[in-house]
């Protein structure tokens, strides 16, 4: 029979991205609701090691849930990789009476939470937050369509100067190893090419296709490069490349970097965040440890951590073919 949970520590770990305040107050107003205590944990793992907590009711989380960023703040902990660090956390929960653990993040922030389970039979449970949704075991993870429709007003106003100027645009976005906000944010932006990790274009086929681009008639073009692609090196290489091989085109580069990251969440992303935190603190509260709450077929799923930790995201192949056809 699992010990029956009185308090539940939540935290925000690794890199920030839309969604994580909203799933912060569904984890506290889910507790409050089912009257059980809620401690905010500041600075991920670090946060845990070092003892700062904040005791979390259902009013204190008023007005977050359009916020972007995290209110407990976030880091990346090299002490919590050490038995040492981990003791230390753990001997924080224990004297604050914490008794169970909601950590929001992607994987290597679940990566923490699966070794603290094993080695303190600690439960935990994981809500994914990441802009790159490269997270087995759900179709999205928080932040990730925020993203898109950041990324996707950008491009827009881009191709406002790329037009105006007869431009081809190189247009870097984030995702860390894997292609889905160069995937999908590149066909809503009407991209002439999208350079994803997954899939190797290669050089010649990328100038066959400006070339064809050119003589169909377009005057201007946006590539949405994926930062983990490595067809050209870096984009600034991919750029003198193309000069050199295609002069008839005048290229411009945008590393659209960490704006991809913030702002106020998508309507998407605060119902997901509201969702997966209900049905954290809820599984926490069956006695359910170890898994991540996800969604699938616009399902509130469970997957244990280690199958959202090493498992492969896929990319829609189809969407490989639409954009192709849309480039036309
Ligand atoms: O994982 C989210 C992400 O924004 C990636 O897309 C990017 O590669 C990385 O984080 C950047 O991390 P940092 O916080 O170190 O700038």
């Amino acid at each position: 029979m699992p010990k029956k949970i009185k308090k539940v520590g939540v935290l925000t770990s690794g890199g920030d991205s839309p969604g994580m305040n909203a799933a912060i107050r569904s984890v506290v107003r889910t507790c409050a609701y089912h009257n059980i205590e809620c401690i905010g944990i500041y600075r991920g793992y670090q946060g845990m090691i070092e003892g700062d907590f904040k005791e979390m009711g259902a009013r204190s989380v008023n007005n977050i849930v359009n916020k972007g960023g995290t209110v407990l703040k976030s880091a990346r902990s090299l002490e919590f990789k050490t038995p040492e660090g981990r003791k230390k956390a753990h001997d924080h929960l224990v004297k604050a009476g914490i008794d169970a653990l909601v950590v929001i993040g992607g994987d290597g922030t679940f990566t923490g939470g699966m070794i603290f389970n094993a080695e303190f039979d600690f439960p935990v449970m994981g809500i994914p937050g990441t802009i790159d949704n490269d997270i087995f075991g759900t179709s999205h993870t928080l932040g990730y369509d925020t993203a898109l429709n950041t990324v996707v007003e950008v491009i827009d106003k881009i191709r406002d100067t790329a037009s105006s100027h007869n431009r081809l645009f190189f247009v870097e976005v984030m995702g860390r190893d894997a292609g889905h906000i160069a995937l999908n944010a590149g066909i809503g932006a009407g991209a002439e090419e999208i350079l994803i990790p997954e899939e190797n274009l290669g050089l010649d086929r990328l100038l066959e296709s400006l070339q064809k681009s050119k003589a169909s008639g377009k005057s201007s073009s946006i590539v949405v490069i994926a930062e983990g692609d490595k067809i050209g090196k870096n984009v600034f290489e991919l750029k003198d490349y193309v000069e050199a091989n295609l002069p008839e085109y005048d290229v411009r580069v945008s590393v659209l970097g960490h704006m991809q990251r913030g702002g106020s969440p998508s309507c998407f992303d605060r119902v997901l965040a509201s969702r997966l935190g209900v049905k954290a603190v809820e599984s926490l509260l069956e006695g359910k440890s170890n898994y991540m709450v996800g969604l699938q077929n616009d399902t509130v799923t469970l997957t244990p951590l280690e199958q959202a930790i090493k498992g492969k995201t896929e990319i829609d192949r189809e969407l490989l073919r639409v954009s192709d056809i849309m480039s036309t």
